[in-house]
């Protein structure tokens, strides 16, 4: 199968995303060698295979087309879809999301872990003012501590959000377990759930820090 779900309580389960082109992608991403370029596009790679799965419970409404043959019946993708990366390096899974759902409407959440602590703080917001009927898929490649995450969803709801999926490429359990007691109805879909965090919290072996690698920062 292309997804093994996980229970780690009685929340929603995590869907691990085993898809052979999504861990290709991700073993690219992991790798040290992968250059910028690179490493953009395996992050839309896996953005895409994570999103098919994330969308298979999408509302759709029924239509009749028009071919050049005949009429056919069809499923249309019906609701609104609101997609909120966390930036910054939430930034690389949106163009692939908005390739699969071009009419989503977008929303930014500025977050950055402290490099001491690792708590992260928020710096930026900007919502659509809509949320409550949508679908939010929320989108960050990296859930360490859960922290960001977390945070993210609680300004989610605080909005009035009610249908969240949370899309990441490397999880951790304890990140994991942390979203799920604060937020349980959230569907989480990830690549990975990776062994342990290190002393500064990130997350081992996992990939680095996606930003910097993304953005040729450190
Ligand atoms: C990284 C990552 C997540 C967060 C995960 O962002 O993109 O947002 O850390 O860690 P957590 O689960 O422990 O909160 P960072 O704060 O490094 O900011 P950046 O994306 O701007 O590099
Ligand atoms: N953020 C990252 O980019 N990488 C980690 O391992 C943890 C947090």
């Amino acid at each position: 199968p292309a997804t093994r779900t996980l229970r780690y309580s009685d929340a929603m389960p995590v869907h691990v995303v085993d898809h052979p082109i999504a861990q290709d992608a991700l073993a690219a991403l992991r790798r040290s060698t992968t250059d910028a370029r690179e490493f953009r596009r395996n992050a839309a790679r896996l953005t895409t295979t994570l999103a098919v799965e994330a969308t298979r419970t999408l509302r759709t409404r029924n239509a009749e087309v028009e071919t050049p043959l005949g009429q056919a019946s069809a499923r249309l993708v019906h609701g609104e879809i609101v997609i909120v990366p966390i930036l910054r390096a939430g930034l690389s899974m949106l163009d692939p999301l908005l390739s699969l759902l071009p009419s989503a409407r977008v929303g930014y959440i500025g977050l950055q872990r402290d490099e001491r602590t690792a708590v992260a703080s928020s710096y930026y917001r900007k919502l659509p003012k809509q949320v409550a009927d949508a679908r939010v898929l929320l989108v960050d490649p990296m859930l360490a501590t859960g922290g960001s995450a977390i945070n993210a969803l609680d300004l989610l709801k605080g909005v009035g959000a009610t249908e969240t999926a949370l899309l990441c490429m490397v999880a951790t359990a304890e990140g994991l377990s942390a979203v799920e007691a604060k937020h349980p109805r959230t569907a989480i879909y990830t690549a990975a759930v990776d062994p342990i965090l290190n002393g500064q919290k990130f997350i081992v072996p996992g990939l680095g820090d996606f930003g910097d690698r993304l953005y040729g920062t450190d």
